[in-house]
């Protein structure tokens, strides 16, 4: 690539990576001289094309395909289906939300609004065009699968967090197609919802979902834990300090 496009995520399934090489492409020439961000250095140009780009990890041969615009932060999950590839991942139209992430933004007091579409593309054999097919009408960031059991294989249910453009309060969500479960309290910020799976559980989707929340005005912060299903709380972590939203989570086993 000549220019390299703004690339957070990608996907990977067992034979091969997905990348999303959208039109937000860097300039990175125009770093040398420059003590602006990096993020200041892409530039918007949709014309340019938004394509996919497959890798087979095995050969190392790269297929494209072509797509409509859009801009994405986050891939939710990617699997190989037969010769076929499924890519799923969130989208937006265009890179404003960038902008509306910025720090000018926020203190003047706008709200992100951060609900992508959640897409999927079925890339086959010999590349060329790909349509985009809504998976949901659910818009959310910060995806969340049953990791360890369903990444790079067929699933179904995705958990996420939901950020409308009018409040800062936001919506844990369980998503799978239509079937909506939500999840939230009152001036409670939550961020990406992690999946903690029932040790020996029933299903893959059995177990509990840990989020990190923020209170918007008081210097209250809440570790929340869900039945991961029904999306009920089982119990809250409560702090008396400010745990900002900090979008990404980890948990590990000890
Ligand atoms: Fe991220």
């Amino acid at each position: 690539m000549k220019r390299s496009p703004y690339l957070h995520d990608f996907g990977v399934s067992e034979r091969h990576v997905v990348l999303i090489d959208h039109p937000l492409r860097l300039n990175g020439a125009a770093m040398l001289f420059s003590n602006r961000s990096l993020i200041e250095h892409h530039r918007w140009e949709p014309e340019q094309g938004t394509y996919l780009r497959l890798l087979d990890r095995q050969s190392g041969r790269w297929t494209t395909y072509e797509t409509d615009t859009c801009f994405c932060f986050h891939s939710v999950n990617c699997f190989d289906d037969g010769e076929d590839v499924v890519f799923d991942f969130l989208a937006y139209d265009d890179a404003s939300v960038i902008a509306a992430l910025g720090t000018e933004a926020l203190a003047s007091g706008q709200y992100p609004g951060l609900t992508p579409r959640y897409l999927r593309a079925r890339l086959r054999p010999g590349g060329g065009r790909v349509a985009l097919e809504p998976l949901s009408s659910q818009g959310f960031e910060f995806p969340a699968i049953a990791y360890r059991q369903q990444h790079g294989q067929p699933y179904s249910v995705v958990w996420g967090a939901s950020f409308a453009a009018t409040s800062w309060q936001s919506q844990l969500v369980r998503v799978e197609g239509e079937r909506v479960r939500h999840f939230e309290e009152e001036h409670m910020i939550f961020g990406e919802p992690i999946f903690v799976p029932r040790p020996h559980g029933d299903s893959p989707t059995d177990g509990v979902i840990l989020s990190v929340g923020c209170h918007q005005n008081e210097p209250l912060s809440s570790l929340v834990i869900l039945e991961a299903e029904q999306m009920v709380p089982i119990a809250h972590c409560e702090l008396e300090l400010c745990l900002p939203l900090g979008f990404h989570g980890n948990f590990q086993a000890r």
